[in-house]
């Protein structure tokens, strides 16, 4: 048996797996404490929780974790402040500086693959030098969330590792050249720091203190695990709806986007996984639930009963500011409400904005890639709504393939787990399960009005 764990932004996840055949036995979850910045003992105190009764049965396990996060420790390793997380966007005015610093966008971009944006851990490091000088000479050691909760599942005095699946998430790793940037995390914080130990794809990283010591393998970032869990091809799109919105496709050559729509990132079997992100995603539902006080099926149910277009209601999602495109400063937009607009019209109009959302990101990531996918997969707890379920494909203009519900990111990092533990060349081959396709007659207008808002508005960002 192996196990897979997701330390992502909401809860922990755990999954314990058969490793013959990818068979999930048991699952256990256990929440995080909300905000984008966390003491990151909650998530070692909600790993402890979750797998307690799952460590001494696995011979092998792996963690997977939100991407990006700062976890800042000192000379005694000690935590130097709360934790950053990929969805805090108070670092974008330091990224900004960074990009001009690095010799601009296309030249970020080469070095690092991605053009910084505040979700990077190295943008984190800058705002800490210029906003908290004195925590900023602390730091000795950077780490990302993954990392931290590894090390706390292995044998005391495990060296720190990491895989170059969240290392490239740092922007002081070279995705093309396979190698920390040691120089460039120096230029964001003042000094120089360490950065964990680099695992190859599929090796065994360390061994678990208790019991006769499973086999611990590298871990990666959440969205390279859900590409391992979903057994991606190199001709599928993997969007994942969750607390972000992400686009991803599997690469054999490393991706350099100058526009910074796309992010070069590294995946966990060797390759390259270009993803664009966005930062709105789920929450445009709860929110939208929230203020008409109705759960998520009765908010899909009011949906339906509006025609596509919400007549003539459209929003333009940003309420965190947003990723892609990259306004950190953006507000949620409404546009087109009058006396007739009803309930129905505003829930239609929320769904609608978050499958524009994520048509943009498609349409990025398409367009840079310069690639037709074969099948668009959907998987993430947005795609549990009824209403989205109808509204994505007709407003990509394409059938989407619904993956049926489970938590990817920790079978990915199981499966990870199993590939530590075999030896093989590759990642075991497991049984996928079928995905449900789902068509609709294609709505452009909805994407148009959508693009329109979001050119409108472009002057308005704080
Ligand atoms: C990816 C990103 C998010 C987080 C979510 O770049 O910032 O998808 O990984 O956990």
């Amino acid at each position: 048996l192996v196990l897979g764990v997701d330390s992502s932004t909401q809860s922990t996840k755990a999954v314990l797996v058969d490793a013959a055949d990818g068979t999930v036995l048991e699952q256990r979850q256990v929440p995080h404490p909300e905000g984008t910045e966390v003491d990151p003992r909650a998530w070692l105190d909600a790993v402890d929780a979750a797998t307690a009764d799952l460590l001494p049965r696995c011979a092998a396990l792996s963690v997977a974790g939100q991407q990006h996060g700062m976890v800042a420790r000192d000379d005694a390793g000690a935590v130097v402040r709360r934790a950053l997380l990929w969805n805090d966007v108070r670092s974008s005015s330091a990224a900004r500086e960074l990009v001009q610093e690095w010799g601009g966008p296309a030249a970020c971009a080469e070095a690092v693959g991605s053009v910084l944006v505040a979700s990077l851990t190295v943008s984190k490091l800058r705002w800490l030098r210029d906003h908290e000088p004195e925590n900023a000479a602390r730091v000795a050691e950077v780490l990302l969330p993954h990392d931290l909760v590894s090390e706390h599942l292995c044998a005391p005095g495990t060296e720190v590792f990491t895989d170059r699946g969240d290392a490239s998430g740092t922007g002081y790793f070279s995705p093309a050249e396979n190698r920390w940037r040691p120089d460039l995390l120096a230029s964001a914080l003042g000094h120089e720091a360490r950065v964990p130990r680099l695992v190859a794809p599929g090796q065994p990283a360390g061994h678990t203190a208790a019991g006769a010591g499973a086999v611990v393998a590298s871990g990666t970032g959440d969205n390279m695990a859900a590409a391992l869990g979903m057994q991606l091809d190199t001709d599928d799109v993997l969007l994942s709806i969750g607390t972000s919105g992400v686009a991803s496709m599997v690469s054999p050559e490393p991706v350099s986007d100058g526009t910074g729509a796309v992010t070069g990132f590294c995946d966990a079997a060797g390759g390259f996984l270009p993803m664009s992100v966005t930062l709105n995603a789920a929450r445009i539902l709860d929110l939208q639930a929230r203020w008409l006080g109705v759960d998520h099926d009765e908010l899909s149910a009011l949906a339906l009963s509006a025609p596509a277009g919400a007549n003539g209601v459209a929003l333009l999602p940003y309420y965190g500011g947003e990723r892609t495109p990259d306004r950190p400063g953006a507000v949620g937009t409404w546009t087109g409400l009058r006396t007739e607009t009803t309930r129905a019209d505003l829930a239609r109009a929320a769904v609608e904005a978050l499958a524009c959302s994520l048509a943009d990101a498609l349409g990025e990531i398409l367009a840079r890639l310069g690639r037709e996918p074969a099948r668009v997969l959907v998987v993430g707890g947005a795609a549990r709504s009824a209403a989205l379920r109808e509204v994505l494909p007709a407003v990509l203009g394409r059938p989407v393939l619904l993956a049926p519900p489970a938590e990817y990111v920790a079978l990915g990092a199981a499966r990870q787990a199993a590939w530590a533990l075999g030896g093989e060349d590759q990642p075991p081959a497991w049984v996928a399960a079928p995905a449900a396709e789902v068509d609709a007659a294609p709505t452009p207008a909805v994407h148009e009005r959508y693009a329109e808002l979001r050119r409108a508005t472009e002057a308005w960002d704080g």
